[in-house]
């Protein structure tokens, strides 16, 4: 029998506890007591024992969608500053991008409150968030993380050979950071934080997180991915930038694709310590990977506050609309600060899923704890209209 089937039966038997609990001391806690992690021939964990994104059966046309609200896009964008933008700099991009790339960092850096040395663009923050996992697990080591939370950076760590130690999250779905602070050991080269955090929408409070930062990244890196904290406008968060002019080895990440309307024009960045980031530029090229248009669509879009401002108005307007369906509907989603909503579905992910396709509408579906959830993103009024519509006619 496999090292893997005995700790299956070890699991079902309820005595993990010796081997299991010696590797994974957090596997005995509340959130994950009963459930099974999925483990490889070291042990590592392989997938969440709490989470499964659902994914659909055949190929999905996004385009072919009246409502596509599966992938938090910004729905009003790109704003029309960054439609000039990209028209006035298209007849430019036989050049490469190099001093109007530099600009764009200083106006970030200016933004940010930084010396531009602690700026790395590149095309989306996945890019970044790779990187990182990249430089930062080639030699092994384990990465701690809330489960649930977003994927792309562990599952880099994951397949260049790191651990996964996963954190579930707290009942109110904020990060549990005494857990996770309880977890690193002297393997662990990075923590990974997402906030506000995605699938759920949670935010975990600023003033708790900027401690945690602080002073666990004394000991070990922390990247902060604050994609979606824009749209937490008036919650009880801030940003970790600053944590930065204090010397402290956090990464922060940020993105164009959400409250600036650029998802397809591919821009995002991290702000770090200049030694971080010198780490990244001894393996790679940062920035040559934007295209020309985007650093001006980019550089536009920053500037227009008007379009943000409308953004998250809007975006406000039509969670609370699709809040109060839900409310009526008797569902019980996750308070959200974004631009996506989490709540539990009385179906199979992959039947709802396979269902709301069937009516034209992209959502997500997730397994958290063997309980079905759907996440839909905000489009705009009428197409969550549409998608509130299909729910009542499904549920
Ligand atoms: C938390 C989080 N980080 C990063 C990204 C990637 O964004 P980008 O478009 O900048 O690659 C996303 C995209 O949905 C996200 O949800």
């Amino acid at each position: 029998m496999s090292k893997q089937m005995d700790r299956r039966q070890l699991l079902k038997s309820g005595l993990v506890g010796l081997g299991a609990m010696a590797s994974f001391p957090y596997l005995s806690m509340g959130a994950f007591s009963g459930v099974e992690p999925e483990l490889d021939n070291k042990n590592r964990i392989i997938r969440s024992p709490l989470v499964r994104e659902i994914l659909p059966g055949g190929r999905i046309d996004p385009i072919s969608f009246k409502a596509r609200l599966n992938a938090n896009e910004n729905p009003y964008g790109p704003p029309e500053s960054a439609q000039k933008a990209v028209v006035s700099s298209v007849m430019r991009s036989n050049r490469y991008a190099w001093q109007e790339l530099f600009d764009l960092v200083n106006k970030v850096a200016v933004k940010e409150g930084l010396p531009p040395n602690h700026i790395m663009m590149a095309a989306g923050s996945s890019v970044l968030l790779e990187k990182v996992a990249i430089i930062s697990f080639m030699k092994g080591g384990n990465i701690v993380s809330a489960d649930p939370t977003y994927m792309s950076l562990v599952n880099v760590a994951k397949s260049v050979g790191a651990t996964w130690k996963a954190i579930p999250c707290k009942a109110d779905w904020s990060h549990d950071l005494p857990a996770m602070e309880a977890a690193i050991d002297k393997d662990t080269r990075l923590v990974y934080i997402c906030n506000p955090n995605n699938p759920t929408g949670a935010i975990t409070a600023g003033d708790e997180l900027y401690d945690f930062c602080s002073r666990v990244s004394e000991q070990v890196p922390v990247f902060i991915d604050e994609a979606y904290i824009e749209l937490a406008e008036g919650s009880n968060t801030k940003s970790m930038v600053s944590l930065l002019t204090k010397k402290k080895n956090v990464i922060i990440a940020r993105t164009f694709s959400k409250v600036m309307g650029l998802a397809g024009m591919r821009v995002g960045y991290i702000a770090a310590l200049p030694e971080f980031l010198g780490k990244i530029d001894a393996i790679t090229r940062g920035g040559m990977d934007i295209a020309y248009t985007s650093v001006f669509a980019a550089s536009a879009s920053l500037d227009d506050q008007s379009f943000q401002q409308m953004t998250k108005e809007k975006n406000n307007a039509v969670k609370k609309y699709l809040c109060s369906q839900l409310d009526k509907m008797g569902y019980a989603y996750v308070p959200s600060v974004t631009n996506f909503v989490l709540f539990p579905i009385a179906m199979a992910g992959k039947t709802f899923l396979e269902k709301m396709s069937a009516k034209g509408i992209g959502i997500r579906a997730f397994e958290i704890k063997g309980q079905p959830y759907c996440r839909v993103s905000m489009g705009t009024m009428e197409e969550i209209q549409l998608f509130v519509t299909a729910l009542k006619s499904i549920s």
